[in-house]
């Protein structure tokens, strides 16, 4: 469905072979007529081929309840449309209309102390309400059957980042939903009784009704209690989206459908490998947060992404030309990294490249919020970069449609493990599921490694090396399978509060860690946590933080790759392997940090025959990507320094970038390179 929608977006010859789509939000409502048509200009300046129109407009298009106010829309539609620019038009129900909380305030999401959450921001409105549900869904059919055919319309977008400011709503409605979610997973109250280990503080239910969201309570509430409501409140709005969705597919049943997702940062309540399977096709949208280790993260986000979306192409909905608002400092891009992040979105498979917004608003909350017209208009550094990017993005339309190619590396990401290893009431509140699993990240990074970020959900045979951090949430079904992967010659490595609990968070008993503890031969009778600060010494210069374990080793095949030299478990296994066949489980107690992890890499790689595939002095600055698809095999070396960096022996066509004298690749600082190789 991507390949068809890239199709529809015209070059400026009329041509119809799938480009890249290149664009932004685009809020025409906030501006007088005349600036429209300087608008469209400007886009077609930029090499623009399509914007999302609508997020916020429901006030605007529906000013009361049965007034609607298509007028506008319908030009700016037309307008966009004899500019040769394609419309994601978004349903609009982002956020209600003051005229509809007013007349419904049963609408409002509550928190967990029982307020309000009041109308003045936006998402102001409980995923489980049947009356905004209502309301929400005659819009959506509304602006289905008025669009269904404008030759404009090239995709849907379905509501806004759904869940970023009311994933938790612990409402009166809230509540009857989750009962029914939970009568549906468990059937009688004794299953759900043993699920939630009432017996545990007189928590026994004796009736459905009794049951309620965990709302603000006198100490730690029911931690399966907890992990449920986690697990509904994301399907809540998974649900909602199905809803929108079905009556989009009723109606326009040839336009796909998207949402834009948000896997950046913390942003966790919403499991999107969860909800990918029910879209046409997979959106984000990343905002880089200033510090050491930005544009790993970045790279991890959309790397994370590609395994949501199975590998399959993506669409970067948003992203900033430069700095966005609602950090607590605000910091602008430097020179180079707007086309750089932008392309690094690529490099993981992004098919679309697009901003919040076009144009920087003069009014609202996010009048301090980048775009690619600036307040300071046209004549500007940032829209001149714009304009250079949408070449870039022409040069770049043969990648359009590839998938990633698979690497020898996949790293676990599991959204149950990171909802339950950072509940409260354990043995450490400082435990970070991300940080550890982007440390593994950026570690491989250093060495020159392509690692695939992926989901449980995913074929982990295609890897040679399975990462796992704080795997802490296995089923008995996982733990079988992690056991095949290894017996069939996969190498599993895993880390501290990994295979502790299945799905009910109930602990595997007989020591830690249950799930794994055959296949790594090892077990743990007390974990050892270490306050803020504190740090073990472990074999070969590394420092641990953050946990240690009390580990026995049970297995005659099992090698102590490094032992403890300091702290209450010295002497004992810090990191181990058990040899498995032609394969190998390893585990290790501690957090090391990307540099103790980079460190300890190679003897994890190494039965593994894992090694870089970047020139040596590349390692560790440039990141290599690889995409293919008909057209070929796409090499994407991004420059994550902001130094040079002359890069030789790597062959190719130049699709994008510098090569010297000798045809070596120069990246300049924060350059990019995509270098074109023959399909396989
Ligand atoms: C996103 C949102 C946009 C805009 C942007 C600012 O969360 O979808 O509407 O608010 O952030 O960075």
């Amino acid at each position: 469905m991507i390949s068809t929608l890239l199709s529809q977006l015209d070059g400026p010859d009329g041509d119809r072979t799938p480009r890249l789509a290149y664009g932004a939000d685009y809020n025409p409502e906030q501006w007088p007529r005349e600036v429209w048509e300087e608008d469209v200009r400007l886009m077609r300046e930029a090499g623009v081929n399509l914007v999302s129109v609508g997020i916020f407009s429901w006030a605007r298009i529906q000013p009361d309840r049965d007034r609607w106010d298509f007028g506008w829309l319908d030009e700016v539609m037309d307008l966009l449309h004899a500019g040769g620019i394609g419309v994601d038009l978004a349903t609009a129900t982002a956020s209600p209309p003051p005229w509809l909380t007013t007349a419904h305030p049963e609408i409002l999401p509550v928190t967990a102390a029982g307020e309000t959450v009041w109308p003045g921001a936006r998402q102001h409105w409980r995923p489980t309400s049947p009356v905004f549900r209502e309301h929400a869904l005659r819009l959506v059919r509304t602006m289905a059957e008025r669009y269904a055919g404008h030759p404009a319309l090239v995709a849907w977008h379905v509501s806004n980042e759904l869940g970023c400011h009311n994933v938790y709503d612990y409402s009166d409605d809230a509540a009857r939903a989750f009962r029914d979610w939970l009568r549906a997973r468990y059937t009688t109250l004794d299953a759900l009784n043993h699920a939630w280990g009432t017996a545990f503080w007189s928590q026994r239910y004796s009736g459905w009704e009794q049951i309620l969201p965990p709302r603000l309570a006198a100490s730690h509430p029911n931690p399966t209690q907890q992990l449920d409501f986690k697990r509904f409140s994301s399907d809540a709005l998974k649900e909602y989206l199905v809803a929108e969705r079905d009556v989009l597919r009723e109606i326009t049943p040839d336009v796909p459908v998207t949402t834009n997702f948000m896997v950046m940062g913390g942003t966790k309540g919403m499991n999107y490998p969860d909800w990918a399977g029910e879209i046409d096709f997979v959106s984000n949208d990343h905002y880089v947060h200033p510090g050491p280790q930005d544009r790993a993260e970045l790279s991890f986000s959309a790397n994370l992404t590609s395994g949501i979306a199975a590998g399959r192409p993506w669409f970067l909905m948003e992203h900033s030309t430069s700095a966005v608002n609602w950090q607590p400092v605000n910091v602008a891009k430097r020179p180079g990294d707007l086309a750089r992040d932008s392309l690094l979105h690529v490099a993981h498979g992004a098919d679309a490249v697009c901003f919040f917004q076009w144009r920087q608003s003069a009014a609202g909350a996010e009048k301090y919020h980048s775009a690619m017209v600036p307040h300071a208009g046209a004549d500007s550094e940032v829209f001149r970069a714009v304009v250079e990017l949408g070449q870039t993005l022409k040069a770049l339309a043969p990648v359009a449609g590839s998938e990633r190619e698979p690497a020898r590396v996949g790293i676990v990401y599991d959204w149950e493990s990171w909802w339950a290893s950072e509940q409260d009431s354990h043995p450490s509140a400082l435990l970070d599921y991300r940080q550890e699993a982007l440390d593994w990240y950026a570690a491989l990074h250093t060495l020159g490694i392509r690692a695939d970020v992926v989901t449980t959900t995913t074929d982990l045979d295609r890897y040679d090396v399975l990462i796992t951090p704080v795997l802490h949430v296995v089923p008995a079904p996982l733990a079988k399978e992690l056991t095949r992967y290894v017996e069939s010659g996969g190498h599993l490595v895993s880390t501290y509060f990994s295979g502790v609990v299945d799905e009910n968070d109930h602990i595997w008993l007989g020591g830690h860690p249950g799930a794994l503890r055959d296949v790594l031969g090892i077990r743990i009778e007390e974990f050892g946590p270490l306050l803020e600060g504190d740090a073990v010494e472990l074999d070969g210069a590394a420092t641990g933080t953050l946990w240690t374990d009390r580990i026995t080793v049970t297995d005659p095949a099992v090698d102590v790759l490094a032992h403890y030299r300091t702290g209450a478990y010295a002497g004992r296994p810090a990191v181990t392997r058990r040899a498995v066949g032609r394969g190998s489980a390893a585990y290790v107690s501690t957090r090391l940090g990307a540099e103790g992890l980079a460190g300890l890499l190679p003897a994890l790689l190494g039965p593994a025959g894992v090694a870089s595939e970047l020139p040596e002095g590349a390692r560790g600055s440039v990141e290599l990507t690889v995409r293919r698809g008909p057209d070929g095999r796409f090499l994407f070396l991004v420059n994550r320094t902001d130094e040079s960096v002359a890069l030789t022996g790597l062959a190719g066509e130049v699709l994008v970038g510098d090569t010297d004298a000798g045809g070596g690749l120069v990246l300049g600082p924060r350059d990019v390179a995509v270098l074109r190789r023959p399909a396989t």
